[in-house]
């Protein structure tokens, strides 16, 4: 059988899928205030994760309908046991090309080396701050320092064009934009700023908190000297990438809020209970785990992504009066 052998997911606004991002826990290890509560947490019992086979089941089907790139998520997917045989296990699949991980760095000093042995070509992993008090202000934990050993331990073992996340939140972060730029540009490291999303669990986002990607832009030129726009190889791509001019390597821009990229998407999402979502912002989910675990066919389960897919909006609408965020917080969809 050829590997799309499917009709390729396309939505009512002609995009076609091609990118699926797949939520292995809601398990963190930190706290992020933009991703998780405060207080006690109520994760999903182990039982409603999906276990590995029923992931490599559903992307097998995906794949024949034309998903190529994967990116595991959480949570945080490196609290999940045994997470380097999910990667091996989909790396074998025909099809996929491309498998990353968007992780917090604190498991990596651990988990580096088995994860490049099984297939993992990148990753991006998280760091808002390079200050201890601002780092514990945010994530709500200490770990600092683990995650730059985590940095450190992915380059050891050679995983290259590591991506460093650093959501970016007004009257908080603005001190870390240069700091994280001179860290990012000595290690050979490719910083991006992410727009602070409506996303958080406790409901207290305010648009004045978004601290934009042309404000950061500011910051650093005025530091570094000038920066210059790269044409993008991957127009589905949601960063906006630049040069520096001095040669410092590159830095990219998430701009979710002020800059929408929303016509030009390309994402699936898989949570780990099994719910296929077609936007960070759905309110909606169609449920492959009663499928997989209902003896459903391929042909069932592709018909369900393929009416997900059909059922994408335009965009998010976060600056629309409509808007209506999802019950859902960063930490139960995946990013
Ligand atoms: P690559 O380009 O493959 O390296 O990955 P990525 O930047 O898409 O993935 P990553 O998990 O590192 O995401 C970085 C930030 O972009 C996170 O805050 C994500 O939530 C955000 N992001 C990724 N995809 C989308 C999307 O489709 N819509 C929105 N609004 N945000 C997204
Ligand atoms: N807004 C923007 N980015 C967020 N992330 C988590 N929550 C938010 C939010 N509310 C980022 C994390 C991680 C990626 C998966 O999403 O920092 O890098
Ligand atoms: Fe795609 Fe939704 Fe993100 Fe827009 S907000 S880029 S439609 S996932």
């Amino acid at each position: 059988m050829s590997q799309a052998d499917y009709p390729p997911l396309i939505d009512s606004f002609g995009r076609v899928h091609s990118d699926l991002r797949i939520s292995v826990t809601d398990r963190c290890n930190i706290r992020c205030f933009y991703c998780m509560p405060a207080g006690a947490v109520r994760f999903k019992p182990r039982r409603e994760l999906l276990s590995f086979e029923e992931i490599e089941r559903f992307v097998g089907v995906v794949a024949r309908m034309g998903v190529r790139k994967l990116r595991l998520t959480g949570g945080e997917p490196l609290v999940r046991q045994n997470l380097p045989r999910l990667v091996a296990l989909l790396a074998q699949l025909p099809g996929i090309d491309d498998i990353a991980m968007t992780t917090n760095g604190m498991l990596l000093p651990e988990h580096a080396e088995s994860l490049r042995a099984s297939g993992l070509r990148r990753l991006n992993i998280s760091l808002d701050t390079l200050d201890p008090d601002r780092f514990q202000q945010i994530s709500r934990r200490e770990g600092l320092e683990q995650v730059l050993a985590g940095i450190a331990a992915a380059q050891q073992v050679g995983f290259e064009k590591i991506k460093l996340n650093a959501v970016a939140i007004r009257g908080l972060t603005e001190p870390d934009v240069a700091p994280l730029g001179r860290f990012a540009r000595e290690r050979g490291l490719e910083l991006r700023f992410i727009e602070y999303m409506p996303l958080d669990a406790d409901g207290t986002w305010q648009n004045e908190q978004v601290l934009s990607g042309e404000e950061i832009i500011e910051m650093l030129q005025s530091e570094f000297g000038p920066l210059e726009p790269i044409t993008p190889d991957d127009r589905s791509q949601p960063a906006t990438d630049y040069r520096f001019v001095d040669g410092g390597g590159t830095v990219g821009f998430i701009n979710p809020v002020t800059q929408p990229f929303c016509a030009n998407c390309n994402r699936l999402r898989l949570t780990a209970e099994g719910q296929v979502r077609n936007c960070l912002f759905s309110t909606v989910e169609w449920d492959a785990r009663a499928l997989l675990r209902g003896g459903g066919s391929d042909e069932q389960l592709a018909d369900l992504v393929r009416s997900c897919v059909w059922a994408k909006k335009a965009g998010h609408g976060i600056n629309s009066d409509e808007f209506t965020k999802p019950q859902r917080a960063m930490f139960q969809i995946g990013g």
